[in-house]
Parts: C-alpha cells; sequence; structure tokens
C-alpha cells in the first residue's frame, strides 16, 4: 500500500478509527437556524463518513443560549432538545464506518451581540474581532460556562457521539482564559490562565464518565503580538494530559489573524506541523496535527516521522469527501485538490452564507445535485478546455451523453496553465491534472490543437453547445505597450517573454501581486503599480492577508493610487488622480490589466443550434469558482 501509515487503525479508549485521517470540525451553516440538525446537514456529512474518513469532528456547536454563540447558523448542543437531532447526526456518520466527535465551543468575546442578543463576555474585557467591546465575566458567570460545557458534553454523550472535543483554539473563550493577550485578570483564573480549561474538563470527566473519549483543540502558537507561544502551550499540554484529556488536536492563530489557521495558498502547506511536533515531544496521549496538510504524501510523511499520531483535513474534505477511500483504493490521482482559495467555505460562511467550494458544486447539496444519468442521452459538443469546459465535459460524460471537447492549444488547461505557474500554486496544478485526468477517464473526446468554428461544429451535428471559450488579455492603449521590453501576464507566464533584473507590474489585483511575488522569487526587483488604493482588493480577506505578507517578505515594493501613463525604455510615467507625475526606473513592463470574454461564436452558434450555453469567464471573467460552478450545473442540465 502506497499510504501504509495513513491508512493504519488507530485505538483511542474504545474507539477504533478505520485509519488516521480525520475530518477538521468546520462550520457549515448547513443546519437549521435555531442550531437544530438539518437534512443537509446529516448528507454533508454522510457523503464525507461514506468517503472513508477514520473520524469526523463535528463543527464547533454553541453551549447554552446566552452568550455562547459564535456565528448565525451554528450548530447548538445548548438544550436536550437538541439531542434527537444530534443523535440523528451522530447515527448518519456511525452507519459509514466513521466515527463521530462533536466540538463543543463558547465564543467569548469572539462573537457579535447581534447573534443572541446580548454584550459579549470573556475573561476581561476588551473588544472582539467584531469591535465590539467584551465585558469581563464574574465567578458566577465563569461556573456557569464550565457547567454549560459539561451539560453540552452529556448531551453529545447521551445523542450517541463516540466523544467531543473542548474548542480551546483560535481565540474562543477557553483559548481567551489561557492567553496572555486575551487574560488580564488578577483572581485565580488570572493567576492560572489554564485554570478554566482544566476545572471544565473535570466537570465534562464527570458528567461522561472514564470511558468516554474527550479531546482538546489547541492553538499551539496564537501568531499575534503577546498571544501564547509554544513554549506555554507545551507547558499546558502536559497538564491537560495528567488531568486526564484523551487527545490534543494542534491548530493555531486567532480568530484576528484566521489566515494562520484556514491557511491560504500564499503560506506553505504543513504550515502548522511543528506546533504539533512540537506538542507531541512533550506528552505521550496521542496529538491531531492540522493546517493544510492536504496532499497525502506529507500526511503519510508526517505520521512515519512521529511528527503527529493522526491527520486532520479540513478542506481537503470539503473539495473531495471521497479523498480517503482514493487513497485507500490506489486512486490518488482522482482527487480533487483543494484550491486553499476561501472562495466557497471560509469566505461565504465569513459573509453569513452557507458553505460551497470552489471546486466542487455539489457541497451543502449532497442530495440534490447527486449526478444522474440523462434519461436521453445527447451529443454535446463544449469549446474551450478550461476548468468550465473540462467540468462541463466531465459531468456531461458522467451523464452518458457522448461528448466532444474542442481546444485551440495543444494542451487542456486554459487560463490554468498560467494561472498554476508560480511557486504558490502546487495546489492549482494539481487540480489541472485531476481535471485532465478526468476528461480522460469519463471517455470525453477531446480534439486538440484544433479552433473551434461554426463549420467545425456544424460537422459535428451536436444536439447542444457548450462555448467555455474563456476571455484574452486586450492590449491595453498606453503609449509604449508595442514595445519590445513590455508585455502581458500571460506571456510572462507562457515563457514567451523573459524579463530584466528590474521589473514594473501594472495592475495590483491578485493577479498582478501573484505575479510580482513570482518574480521576487527568481531574484527580480520588483514594483507594483495599481490605480487603486489597496493591492488584491479582489481576494477574499485571509487570502489578502496572506498574499500581502508574501509580497513584504518577498521585498515587492508597490506604488498605491497610481497609473502607468507611458511606457519608455528603461523607465515608465506613472500619474495619480490630481494630475501629479513621476518616473520609475525598469528593464520591462508586465500588465496586468484584465481579461476581456472570446464571445465571437456566440451569436452564429445560437443562430445554427437550438440549445448553446455559455459558461465560465467566457460568459463574463471571473474566477475558478464560477468557471467550476456553471460547467457543472451545464452538466447537470442538458
Ligand atoms: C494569471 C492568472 C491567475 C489566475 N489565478 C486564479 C486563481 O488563483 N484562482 C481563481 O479562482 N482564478 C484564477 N484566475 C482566473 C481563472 O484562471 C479563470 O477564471 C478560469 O480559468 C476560467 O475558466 P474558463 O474555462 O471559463 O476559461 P479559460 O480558462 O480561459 O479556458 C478557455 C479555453 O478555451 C479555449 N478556446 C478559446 N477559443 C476557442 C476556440 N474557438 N476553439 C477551441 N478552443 C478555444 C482556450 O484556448 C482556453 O483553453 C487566474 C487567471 C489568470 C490569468
Ligand atoms: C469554513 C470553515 C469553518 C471552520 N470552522 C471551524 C470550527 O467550527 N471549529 C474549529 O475548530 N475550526 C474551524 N475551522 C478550521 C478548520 O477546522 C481547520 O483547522 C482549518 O481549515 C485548517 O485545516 P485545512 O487546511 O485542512 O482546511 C474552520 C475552517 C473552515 C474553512
Ligand atoms: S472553496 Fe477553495 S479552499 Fe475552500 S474547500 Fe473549496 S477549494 Fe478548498
Amino acid at each position: 500500500m502506497e499510504f501504509p501509515h495513513l491508512m493504519q487503525s488507530f485505538q483511542m479508549k474504545n474507539l477504533v478509527l478505520r485509519n488516521r485521517i480525520i475530518m477538521a470540525p468546520m462550520l457549515s451553516r448547513l443546519c437549521d437556524p435555531d442550531g437544530i440538525v438539518s437534512q443537509k446537514l446529516i448528507d454533508y456529512y454522510a457523503e464525507r463518513a461514506k468517503g472513508g474518513a477514520g473520524l469526523i469532528i463535528v463543527e464547533y456547536c454553541y453551549i447554552d443560549e446566552k452568550e455562547s454563540k459564535a456565528n448565525q447558523g451554528q450548530l447548538g448542543a445548548y438544550s436536550d432538545q437538541l439531542i434527537a437531532g444530534l443523535g440523528d447526526l451522530a447515527e448518519a456518520i456511525q452507519e459509514w464506518g466513521a466515527k463521530a466527535i462533536l466540538q463543543i465551543c463558547h465564543a467569548g468575546r469572539s462573537t457579535s451581540a447581534k447573534f443572541m442578543g446580548r454584550q459579549p463576555m470573556a475573561p476581561s474585557a476588551m473588544p472582539g474581532y467584531t469591535g465590539e467591546m467584551a465585558r469581563e465575566m464574574t465567578l458566577e458567570e465563569i461556573e456557569a460556562a464550565m457547567d454549560s460545557f459539561a451539560e453540552a458534553a452529556r448531551r453529545a454523550k447521551t445523542a450517541g457521539f463516540d466523544g467531543v472535543e473542548l474548542h480551546g483554539a483560535h481565540g474562543y473563550l477557553m483559548a481567551q482564559f489561557l492567553s496572555p493577550y486575551t487574560n488580564r485578570r488578577t483572581d485565580i483564573y488570572g493567576k492560572d490562565r489554564g485554570l478554566f480549561a482544566l476545572r471544565t474538563l473535570e466537570r465534562v470527566r464527570a458528567r461522561v464518565g472514564p470511558d468516554y473519549v474527550v479531546g482538546y483543540r489547541m492553538s499551539g502558537e496564537e501568531f499575534i503580538e503577546g498571544g501564547i507561544t509554544l513554549e506555554e502551550t507545551r507547558a499546558f499540554a502536559r497538564r491537560l494530559e495528567e488531568r486526564g484529556i484523551d487527545y490534543l488536536h494542534v491548530s493555531g492563530g486567532i480568530i484576528e489573524v484566521g489566515e494562520h489557521f484556514v491557511i491560504p495558498m500564499y503560506f506553505p502547506k504543513g504550515y502548522l506541523l511543528h506546533l504539533a511536533e512540537g506538542i507531541k515531544q512533550a506528552v505521550k496521549i496521542p496529538v491531531v496535527a492540522v493546517g493544510a496538510i492536504h496532499d497525502p504524501s506529507l500526511a503519510e510523511e508526517s505520521l512515519k516521522k512521529k511528527r503527529a499520531d493522526l491527520i486532520a483535513m479540513g478542506r481537503a474534505l470539503i473539495a473531495d469527501p471521497e479523498l480517503p477511500r482514493k487513497i485507500q483504493s490506489g486512486r490518488p490521482e482522482d482527487i480533487r485538490t483543494c484550491l486553499r482559495c476561501n472562495e466557497g467555505c471560509s469566505s461565504r460562511v465569513r459573509q453569513g452564507k452557507t458553505q460551497r467550494c470552489a471546486v466542487n458544486a455539489e457541497v451543502g447539496r449532497e442530495r440534490t445535485l447527486k449526478i444522474h444519468p440523462a434519461s436521453k442521452p445527447k451529443q454535446v459538443v463544449v469549446i474551450g478546455g478550461g476548468p468550465a469546459g473540462m467540468e462541463a465535459a466531465r459531468v456531461l460524460a458522467l451523464r452518458r451523453h457522448k461528448v466532444t471537447l474542442i481546444e485551440k492549444e495543444n494542451e487542456l488547461g486554459g487560463l490554468l496553465r498560467y494561472a498554476s505557474v508560480p511557486d504558490f500554486k502546487e495546489e492549482l496544478r494539481s487540480f489541472l491534472q485531476y481535471l485532465k485526468i478526468q476528461v480522460k477517464k469519463t471517455g470525453v473526446e477531446v480534439l486538440e490543437g484544433r479552433r473551434a468554428t461554426l463549420d467545425l461544429v456544424k460537422e459535428l451535428n451536436p444536439d447542444a453547445v457548450v462555448l467555455a471559450a474563456g476571455s484574452t488579455m486586450p492590449v491595453p492603449e498606453i503609449p509604449g505597450v508595442q514595445k519590445s521590453f513590455a508585455a502581458s501576464a500571460l506571456d510572462l507566464l507562457s515563457g514567451k517573454f523573459q524579463p530584466g533584473d528590474r521589473v514594473l507590474v501594472a495592475g495590483g489585483a491578485a493577479m498582478g501581486c501573484e505575479i510580482a511575488a513570482h518574480l521576487a522569487s527568481l531574484g527580480k526587483k520588483v514594483v507594483v503599480v495599481e490605480m487603486m488604493g489597496g493591492l488584491a482588493l479582489d481576494l477574499e480577506n485571509r487570502s489578502r492577508a496572506a498574499l500581502l505578507h508574501l509580497l513584504k517578505e518577498r521585498g515587492v515594493s508597490t506604488f498605491l493610487n497610481w497609473r502607468l501613463e507611458k511606457i519608455e525604455e528603461g523607465r515608465v510615467l506613472l500619474s495619480d488622480r490630481s494630475g501629479n507625475r513621476k518616473e520609475v526606473g525598469t528593464d520591462s513592463v508586465i500588465l496586468a490589466l484584465g481579461l476581456k470574454p472570446n464571445q465571437d461564436l456566440l451569436e452564429p452558434l445560437r443562430k445554427s443550434f437550438p440549445e448553446v450555453q455559455v459558461i465560465g469567464d467566457c460568459r463574463e471573467p471571473r474566477k475558478i469558482y464560477q468557471a467550476v460552478h456553471e460547467g457543472f450545473f451545464v452538466g447537470r442540465t442538458i
């Protein structure tokens, strides 16, 4: 077997896990408004249990009807009335052979009065990430919060969960007590910052008994000035072990700096592994590592080198619920790779929406969006082999349509071939590979190196046509743009253009910033010029924070609120809105200024065929999320 350590079973008390892959807890917002388990939520988790994970840690639940709620649409464990639904959920997971643990959480200051109609409370009075001021908890309130944890744990056990996980990470109440950043109390809970968690554990244990699995999620380090460090969390881990915790699940960061735990593509994979390793060296109980450990080889190697005992994967199992089963059956090439883009999961739930995924349109709609064979198979031509065209072709072929995919280049991939060039886009390269393999495996006929024309499509005589011809990068009307030392982002990424030592990138949206970071990694001296007042404004917050960090780390300079006016040999001229001008010396100029849809074929096709669908960037230049989702839905509806 290729991944023997990952696929090895694991025993924790009486709990036997079929392998060492754990689904990390993740807010899905798929429950009913009062935190009651819904059918959608059951379907979502059942799909992941069916996909082969050894253990599923169900998303954080709030534990009382007062201040503990962290988010709208959060799952609840606050009342006995919720036990029935939680029981159905646990059962649906266990029926597929996975074990189920429920994560229980008190928000502390990391919430808003909007959610419960009460001012948030915390160990010490200070504002939370929403900017709302939290008040200091009284000793009675501390007692009540510990009891609420114990009661929630009892409900989890009654419902049939195999264990509970205390959420002591990411800056929620338990972590707030532990951290010097948030706990400035002078009473016993301030003098011993670990006391709240330890006393809570004692009460939980009293309620669930000695044989029940109780785990603890911690931030090994908080990545914030004045926050907790590994040295202190190692010592605290030993205390938890002495008091009978069954496992430690080591994440990092706090919600204010969420890029350090929902780790975007701009930070390296295995970003938090050193923290799990550090904790593991301090204790004997099982340690779970998490944080961008999506690559099965990295997971395998981490277990082999004993850096951790178990591996939790979050977004990797949103993107592909079947990841464990694909590993088990020796088909890792079929894994649909999570891009670590946060577009569908983290970003959407932060906006109050349900969880979705850029590369998997079925997420959150597992029951309604199952792919079924078409009642009448058709002949379908798909024009364009980018992500939109490939996803449409894949789904159409799975539905037993006869599909011909035409791509004018000699290789499939569309813009992903260029988008995936920078060093930090490994996942995008892997996703591209996945799509190519699926197109092949599903039996799509591919015409590569053939430009689709109306005549060619007519020759193929399809019942339906899908136009997924993407977009092109128009040459902007800037004096000097045709000079040999200026080129488009695509010419640079395709290797057609070789830049000099000093490069100016015009356009500071995500594309321009990524190109700048890429060039800087090649040793170039890079400047980004952007008309707007900020960089990468088209990215979701956590990705943006990480990309800005990367630009800083790689020494990229920026000019904000300036536009490129003229390109000359050895320099460019910039202007601002007030009419000021300045010169900047550079050897090369890269234009990363936007795209225009390729719609030339649209009207002629509409006149000739009864069913023509336009998807992806060809409809309007956007992102992989839209390309994949539109490809999926077209594949499902034809
Ligand atoms: C540098 C760069 C980085 C990017 N990074 C990201 C990112 O990190 N995350 C993200 O979400 N999005 C990113 N994007 C955007 C993303 O790549 C696009 O949204 C996505 O590729 C659109 O997919 P598509 O299939 O609609 O079009 P494309 O990917 O453009 O594919 C269209 C295909 O159609 C082919 N074609 C066109 N005309 C014809 C014809 N007449 N006959 C046959 N074939 C034809 C083209 O050759 C091409 O292969 C990036 C884009 C760029 C340029
Ligand atoms: C949409 C989303 C919701 C999350 N909700 C929780 C949660 O309820 N409890 C928790 O401890 N961590 C939560 N996290 C963090 C994940 O459990 C995990 O630590 C993180 O995504 C890193 O793992 P990954 O790189 O494998 O995704 C969430 C992450 C995401 C993307
Ligand atoms: S939306 Fe992006 S980051 Fe989130 S699971 Fe899907 S691919 Fe991964």
